[in-house]
């Protein structure tokens, strides 16, 4: 899933959302990112409404929920936290975070579509 803001026509932000495996098999989970917004049109809460948008549609779509890598201060405040059961290697674990829509909490390795392995 890819959502854009935009402005008189102009595309000024993006966010992505793309099913992850879990390594438990436990289904229906996404991971978002990446999310940006163009410099000029950062700090006017373009990215917030871009991610609470897209994890609006994940709901919508019965994802039993949702992990990243990202800044912890940042993403917290969508209600993300850091997952002690889900691992992304090579990420140091407080970067891994995830919302749960169940009561599951998943034990696996995480893996993400291969499109985020590209090295060109
Ligand atoms: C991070 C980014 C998407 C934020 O976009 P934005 O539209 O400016 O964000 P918003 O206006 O919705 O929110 C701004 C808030 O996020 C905070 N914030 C932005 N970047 C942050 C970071 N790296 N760590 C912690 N907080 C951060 C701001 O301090 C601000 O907080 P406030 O609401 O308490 O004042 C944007 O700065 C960007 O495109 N950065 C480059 C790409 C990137 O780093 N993407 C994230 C990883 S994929």
């Amino acid at each position: 899933m890819s959502l854009v803001a935009e402005c008189d026509g102009e595309v000024v932000g993006h966010v992505a959302a793309s099913p992850v495996s879990l390594s438990d098999g436990t289904p229906e989970w996404y991971g978002l990112g990446p999310v940006s917004v163009l410099p000029a049109w950062q700090g006017r809460g373009i990215s917030s409404a871009l991610v609470q948008a897209c994890l609006a549609r994940l709901r919508e779509r019965s994802a039993r929920g949702c992990v990243l890598v990202g800044e912890p201060g940042y993403y917290q405040r969508f209600g993300f936290r850091s997952l002690s059961g889900l691992i992304l290697p090579d990420v140091p674990p407080k970067y891994v975070m995830a919302l749960c829509w169940t009561d599951e909490r998943p034990q696996a390795r995480v893996g993400f579509h291969s499109a985020f392995a590209a090295t060109s």
